[in-house]
């Protein structure tokens, strides 16, 4: 269980009472006289987010108030009890009350218990919830695990962080699962013919890879998921201006997401033959970096001229959807924060998805409003293809003009896709610019638990 959890606390859990705006009247009129006076007394009205501790007459805490959306309200955040773990002294502590989605307030409260602690002091929480008997808290601690994982990943810093410790990662999980792990290093990514992830990460002294995990029962459906890991993106050669470098080791957000995604099947031991792959780079500027106008042959065989260097994500990806795509897997699926375009359109909360694939689509957009995940699914716009001609080679990885950035990336990624039964694209943003319940600043879990409930209900 995770540890913002505790099934048999040593005293008395102390009860947390929902309110909204509507229903404070009636609970005020059940409170004792004096917890009456007391909150009248602090003007504690159940506005959302607002919270108060009763004293009893010992002056301990005999219950906490907490306020949320009224039931009818055009927007209820089911996360706002994430807040609980920043504001409650230590204790434990149980809901006395539904709020109004139970399971999501109980992911909500481990997924608020995250504290990125890797070079601070970082105490168990001492906030815990008694969870509720009516929710799978093995399902939520394991949810809440991943998203931990994704964060930490993103969090460290890049000096931390680079292709190798990436790949380690991956391994450390690999290896709990009893997974089979392959990793393809350097120079062996031109033999073994990756050329665009080698040339976008040869320029570093930290060398590029591609990580390459299997799990499970091959006899099962082919799940294979693919993450962007730049493990730091400076823009290569189009080097970016310091204000769009500054959170750039947040470039390995697809692959952090990938592999909180994978921890989740694996757990759940989901029916799947899963496979995942991560290119892992860092794009950075030396003497034999890739150039803009060099042209390489991809993988799949189409020439890719490189428009600009800073779109390297689609590049990394394309080999490594070349690769996932020649096993004809039944389900593919990338994500990677692709591009900023993404986050003009729909801002950090609101990862847009792709897919030709219609009943995934519906599956996709109802799995991301259950889990309080949110996506958007934009379209791969085939008119907008053209866009991507070269004069000189088969395709460019940066159309002039910038128009529908993120959908013409997401047109980049389908030429080397062909023979998987389905796939889905996730152009994520994999950061919380500012703290909101539940999601603290920083790295952030994005689509990996939309997609893994929808797998879980089609291979569970
Ligand atoms: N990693 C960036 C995308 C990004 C930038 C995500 C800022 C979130 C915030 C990606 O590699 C990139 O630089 N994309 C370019 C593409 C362009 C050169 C076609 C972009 O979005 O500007
Ligand atoms: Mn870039
Ligand atoms: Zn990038």
């Amino acid at each position: 269980m995770h540890s913002a959890f505790d099934a048999s606390p040593t005293k008395p859990a102390i009860p947390i009472t929902f309110v909204t705006k509507s229903t404070w009247p009636e609970i005020l009129a059940t409170l004792p006289a004096a917890a009456k006076a007391f909150a009248t007394a602090n003007g504690f009205s159940g506005k959302p987010g607002a919270w108060l501790a009763l004293p009893d007459v010992d002056g301990a805490i005999a219950q906490v108030l907490f306020g949320l959306e009224d039931a009818g309200a055009t927007h209820r955040d089911l996360f706002r009890p994430g807040t609980l773990p920043g504001l409650l002294p230590a204790g434990s502590y149980r809901f006395a009350n539904a709020p109004h989605d139970t399971r999501l307030a109980v992911l909500a409260f481990a997924l608020g218990s995250y504290r990125f602690g890797r070079y601070r002091i970082n105490e168990a929480p001492k906030v815990k919830l008694v969870p509720p008997t009516d929710i799978d808290i093995a399902e939520i601690s394991r949810m809440a695990e991943a998203a931990a994982l994704a964060r930490d990943l993103i969090n460290t810093p890049s000096n931390d962080m680079g292709p190798e410790e990436l790949a380690q990662a991956a391994k450390d999980l690999a290896t709990r699962f009893g997974a089979n792990f392959n990793c393809i290093t350097g120079d062996d990514l031109v033999t073994q013919n990756f050329p665009l992830i080698h040339a976008v990460g040869m320029a570093s002294t930290r060398a590029p890879r591609l990580i390459d995990f299997s799990w499970g029962d091959p006899a099962h459906p082919k799940v294979t998921l693919v993450g962007k890991g730049v493990c730091f993106d400076t823009g290569g050669l189009d080097l970016k201006p310091s204000s769009g470098m500054l959170i750039m080791k947040k470039d390995m957000g697809g692959a952090a997401n990938v592999l909180a995604l994978a921890l989740m099947i694996m757990d759940a031991k989901l029916k799947v033959r899963l496979r995942v792959l991560i290119p892992a780079v860092e794009n950075a500027v030396a003497g034999n970096a890739f150039r803009p106008l060099d042209v390489f042959k991809s993988r799949k065989g189409p020439t890719v001229e490189i428009g600009n260097t800073d779109a390297e994500g689609r590049l990394v990806l394309a080999d490594a959807l070349a690769l996932a795509d020649e096993e004809k897997p039944d389900l593919l699926i990338d994500l990677g924060t692709l591009t900023g375009a993404a986050r003009v359109a729909l801002g950090p909360e609101l990862p847009p998805f792709y897919t030709n694939d219609e009943d995934l689509a519906l599956d996709v957009a109802r799995s991301a409003k259950e889990q309080n995940d949110p996506l958007w699914r934009l379209p791969l716009w085939a008119p907008y293809d053209a866009w991507l001609d070269s004069k000189v080679a088969n395709i460019n990885n940066a159309p002039s003009g910038g128009f529908a950035g993120s959908i013409t990336c997401a047109l980049f990624l389908q030429r080397f896709v062909e023979s998987a039964k389905s796939w889905l694209h996730v152009d994520i943003y994999g950061w919380t610019p500012s703290a909101k319940p539940a999601r603290p600043e920083g790295g952030e879990c994005q689509a990996a638990r939309a997609i893994y409930a929808l797998l879980s209900q089609r291979y569970g």
